[in-house]
């Protein structure tokens, strides 16, 4: 029994998982797409579905969706066991498909109508949950807009207000950014970001800081296989590890050296001047422990020389897995 003053997380996790997955597999004839992967998505989480290209997340997706059979395992939503209810599941999920298939001809209203009919709404009811999902997703100055006409930003929200037009518990979105502008991705994640108030989410990419912007956990695939599963600072080992820095002082590039040495730093790259102006010296440099940041300040402000940028580096998706894979190889 739960604790009288449980908080929210403590609530959703005794919840059964919205998500279960067990042992699922995917052959495409020779090709093995997955190769067994294990994973739950508890109520009201944010599942971030990472890895690189091929490495199995959209057949796992159309296999959740009911879309594509499995080879062997189990995968079960709010419940219902997908291969065998494969029309019950589709109620629980709202779907943005991989490079988001969508009519081009028809206008943004008459095609919400449609895709809401399909979902077996009738009547008064269909105007309803295209006008809640219109105004959830911002459409209104394209709602009578052919769809072919619309910028790839609105395209993405049609995609999305189509996902949301059954009220579902999960959605489920297949890199709902690919080939968007940096500023329609922001608009993106915000409304993706407010969504994940109400509703239980996977969202798949292979960019690293689209997850960490949204996903309170992830799931890593890796040819087919799950590598890691939890927190993204734990699976990155951002407090343990080794952290890359930027780093540009107002000093000659032999003493950025001289400075790096005397903070345990490894030197592993002179870089451009980052900013105008004489006498600069930037770098990347890799320090061990939590307080390596600190030690370089310290000995930079020790000599006198004045600190530009003292930047900790996101990480790559490629350094992630190399450190993975010599990870299993030890
Ligand atoms: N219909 C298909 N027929 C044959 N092989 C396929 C098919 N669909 C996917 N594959 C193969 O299965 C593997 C996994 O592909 P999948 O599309 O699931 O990866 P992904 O992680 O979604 O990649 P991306 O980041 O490029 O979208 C790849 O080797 C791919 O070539
Ligand atoms: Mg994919």
């Amino acid at each position: 029994m739960l604790p009288k003053h449980a908080g929210v997380a403590e609530v959703a996790a005794a919840q059964p998982p919205v998500v279960r997955v067990a042992g699922l597999k995917k052959s495409y004839g020779k090709v093995e797409a997955l190769r067994g992967i294990d994973f739950e998505v508890n109520q009201g989480s944010v599942l971030g579905f990472l890895g690189p290209n091929g490495a199995g997340k959209t057949t796992a997706i159309k296999i959740l969706t009911g879309y594509l059979a499995a080879s062997a395992g189990r995968v079960e939503v709010c419940g219902v066991d997908v291969a065998e209810e494969p029309l019950e599941v589709k109620r629980h999920i709202g779907y943005l498909a991989e490079n988001n298939p969508l009519y081009l001809d028809m206008r943004v209203a008459d095609f919400l109508h449609f895709a809401a009919r399909a979902f077996f709404l009738t009547g008064r009811q269909v105007q309803q949950v295209v006008d809640r999902a219109v105004c959830c997703t911002g459409l209104e100055e394209v709602y009578r807009r052919p769809i072919g006409h619309c910028s790839k930003g609105f395209r993405q929200r049609v995609g999305l207000a189509q996902a949301l037009l059954h009220d579902p518990q999960l959605l489920i979105l297949d890199e709902p950014t690919n080939g968007l502008d940096p500023l329609q991705v922001v608009e993106m994640r915000a409304l993706i970001r407010e969504l994940g108030r109400q509703k239980t989410i996977i969202i798949t990419s292979h960019v690293l800081p689209e997850i960490e912007a949204l996903a309170d956990r992830v799931v890593l695939l890796h040819e087919g296989r799950k590598v890691a599963d939890g927190p993204l600072g734990g699976i990155l080992g951002q407090d343990l590890a080794h952290c890359l820095v930027r780093v540009c002082l107002r000093c000659k590039p032999e003493q950025l050296r001289t400075v790096a040495e005397e903070a345990n730093a490894v030197w592993l790259e002179e870089r451009p001047q980052p900013f105008a102006g004489d006498d600069l010296a930037a770098a990347t440099l890799e320090v061990a422990g939590a307080d390596g940041l600190s030690r370089i300040a310290t000995v930079a402000a020790q000599a006198g020389y004045p600190l530009l940028e003292l930047a900790p580096q996101t990480r790559s998706l490629e350094y992630l897995f190399q450190n993975l894979k010599q990870g299993e190889e030890k």
